[in-house]
């Protein structure tokens, strides 16, 4: 397995918000964790990357226990985020934003030309011809693209994302989706998303697991995901 949680606990001073959970990504899939608001979606996620503490369990990266690393070891290792509502930096330029990936993965072999700006250039060209404009004139969807593609410049073996198509104009989710696609075709990239939009998860998704109260209450798999019906019962628990 690429990632793998066992058991996970972790949560905030109000108490444990994971109770327990274990989930695991295999090399080149694409899996969804969906759930209704509040579930802890977006903890998972933070515990897994090493931004929340682990209080029980552990957290695999190719096998390695990695549960007591840091975030930016953890990145290290090719683990790339991209936060539910994007945070770029809007007074930053869009090429300043995408050097701030290649800082977070600055051991991760990239050089000033290096090639994977020109990957975040080809599956999002605007980027290349807005190079020098402030983030925050980009509209939202713009802003989630320079997000992914900040994660990308630090060549990620796995990339999770927090709800990239919240408040992103329908055409523009197909871009990204086209995107995660793309990347999942050309470089085997692994992902792990946070998803609500029924679109964007029966496009990408492989196989999907449901949260309810911090705990995985039922693994979807591919034929759930393509029935609309199915699917829909489950984002809207
Ligand atoms: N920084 C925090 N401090 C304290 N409690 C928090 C914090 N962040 C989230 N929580 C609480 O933890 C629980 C899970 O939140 P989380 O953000 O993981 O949910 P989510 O599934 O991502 O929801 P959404 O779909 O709204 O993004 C919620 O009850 C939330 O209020
Ligand atoms: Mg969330």
């Amino acid at each position: 397995m690429l990632l793998e949680a066992r058991q996970l606990r972790s949560g905030y001073s109000i108490g444990d918000v994971l109770q327990g959970i274990s989930i695991a990504v295999a090399p080149g899939e694409i899996v969804g964790v969906l759930g209704r608001n509040g579930v802890g979606k977006t903890t998972l996620l933070r515990t897994l990357i090493g931004l929340l503490p682990v209080r029980d369990g552990s957290v695999f990266l190719y096998g390695r226990d990695v549960t007591t690393e840091r975030a930016h070891s953890r990145a290290r290792r090719g683990i790339g985020y991209v936060p539910q509502g994007r945070d770029i930096f809007p007074d930053m330029s869009v090429i300043d934003n995408l050097r701030m990936g290649q800082f977070i993965g600055a051991t991760r072999a990239t050089t000033a030309n290096s090639p994977d700006f020109d990957l975040a250039y080809r599956y999002f060209p605007f980027l290349q011809q807005r190079k020098a404009q402030r983030g925050s004139t980009l509209s939202g969807g713009q802003q989630e693209m320079l997000a992914i593609a900040r994660a990308l410049v630090s060549q990620p073996e796995i990339l999770l994302l927090d709800e990239p198509s919240d408040g992103v104009q329908p055409n523009i989710v197909n871009e990204i989706g086209d995107a995660i696609l793309g990347l999942k075709a050309e470089r085997q990239l692994t992902v792990l998303i946070v998803e609500q939009n029924i679109d964007l998860v029966q496009k990408i998704v492989d196989r999907a697991y449901v949260l309810d109260k911090g705990r995985v209450i039922r693994v979807l798999d591919v034929d759930d995901i393509r029935s609309t019906s199915r699917l829909a019962e489950f984002l809207a628990i």
